[in-house]
């Protein structure tokens, strides 16, 4: 079952998860997955975001619902990612697939892994 839920995913791009840890790549991946999929791709929109202040966790992306006519392009305010429940740490490239499958595509967050930031 695909949710219908649009998601933005806000990938860290600050010091340490940029430039120590290459989260570049990782959105570069989640781009290409994204654009590959025929259930993810008008509905789940990735860009950066610097930092969460878990540098030592990274890299790290969120995952959060966008609210009804809001841009997946722009970048949040503050009160918008605080005490949602999507935050991932220690992200790869095969972290990153199974987040788009079961949190983007299920709709389910992956208990074990996220955090509330
Ligand atoms: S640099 Fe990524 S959480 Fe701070």
């Amino acid at each position: 079952m695909t949710t219908s839920t649009r998601f933005q995913i806000l990938v860290c791009d600050g010091p340490s998860c940029g430039l120590c840890l290459n989260s570049e790549a990782l959105l570069e991946h989640l781009e290409q997955r994204i654009a590959a999929s025929d259930s993810l791709r008008d509905r789940v929109t990735a860009i950066n975001l610097t930092c969460f202040g878990r540098c030592d966790d990274g890299p790290n992306i969120m995952v959060r619902p966008l609210a009804e006519g809001e841009d997946g392009d722009c970048e949040p305010d503050i009160d918008a990612i605080e005490g949602v429940r999507g935050l991932y740490l220690g992200m790869d490239t095969e972290r990153i697939d199974r987040v788009l499958r079961e949190h983007c595509e299920g709709g389910q967050p992956i208990e074990d892994w996220v955090e509330e930031y």
